[in-house]
């Protein structure tokens, strides 16, 4: 069991509000790859940027149906791991918790978190490509990518791609809870896609403890108050055993 900092485990126990950042890192023990691992297989010779795109969409459609069918499976494989449900715990023991993802994988809600803010959308949800609505139930006519039972539109997953704008609600929920915090949780996200990597510096700039859990070394390293080095799916169960020994259910 890892000592960790008493300021820390003070902060913890006194937070009226905690927001939590999570991403790709936190799944990656659930067995799902992070957005920047390598690529396997058949997708081995693209990156993910050349295919979560509007005009990848445009260009070759079928392509990207079939890449985000791969990505689902991976995704339905996968399985909460102890770092998500940490996340529901910590969520019990604290007056206020706000959990922002950028995970598409819908693991935390599978882990029973509530509320939780997808910045970047469910890759399990499928919407209309022509009308943005989400759409449960198509027929199957062997056309990829499917049509939209409404207006026979292309079918898309509901999943913010490189260059689209972000939910604008989630955005502004994020955004709030991030300057009215008191502690922030950086976890598994490699800090570098805006507007996400804002959210921590708005947090600082408003005198919250910013904590990073993280394996590697990211831009947001060096402003963090506290610098966990490990994979979230051990620290954080540390973690919340170390502020709340009490109850170790954890
Ligand atoms: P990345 O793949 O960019 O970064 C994953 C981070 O998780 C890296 O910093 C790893 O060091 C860290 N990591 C790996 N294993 C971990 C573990 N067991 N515990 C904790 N951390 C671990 O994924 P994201 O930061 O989520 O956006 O990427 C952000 C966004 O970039 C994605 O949401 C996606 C992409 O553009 C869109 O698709 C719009």
């Amino acid at each position: 069991m890892t000592d960790y900092p008493v300021g820390l485990i003070e902060s913890l126990r006194m937070a009226r509000h905690i927001v939590v950042l999570t991403g790709a890192g936190v799944s990656a023990e659930s067995g799902v790859p992070t957005f920047r691992d390598a690529q396997t297989g058949l997708w081995a010779q693209y990156r993910p940027e050349d295919l979560a795109t509007p005009e990848a969409f445009q260009r070759d459609p079928g392509l990207v149906w079939a890449w985000y069918a791969w990505r689902r499976a991976l995704v339905e494989g996968g399985k909460p791991n102890p770092g998500h449900f940490a996340l529901v715990e910590l969520e019990r023991r604290v007056p206020r918790l706000t959990l922002i993802t950028q995970n598409v994988d819908g693991l935390h809600q599978q882990a029973g978190s509530r509320a939780v803010i997808e910045l970047h959308g469910n890759i399990r949800r499928t919407k209309c490509s022509r009308e943005n609505l989400v759409i449960d139930e198509w027929v199957d006519t062997g056309e990829v990518p499917p049509r939209c039972p409404r207006c026979g539109g292309r079918l898309r997953p509901d999943v913010v791609w490189f260059g689209e704008a972000l939910p604008p609600v989630a955005l502004q929920i994020a955004i709030e809870a991030s300057q009215a915090c008191d502690l922030f949780f950086s976890i598994g996200t490699s800090a570098l896609v805006e507007p996400a990597a804002s959210l921590p510096h708005l947090a600082l700039a408003q005198g919250a403890v910013v904590v990073e859990i993280n394996p590697t070394v990211t831009p947001l390293t060096s402003a963090a108050m506290y610098v966990l080095p490990g994979p979230s799916g051990q620290v954080l169960p540390e973690l919340i055993r170390a502020a709340w020994p009490d109850r170790a259910d954890v």
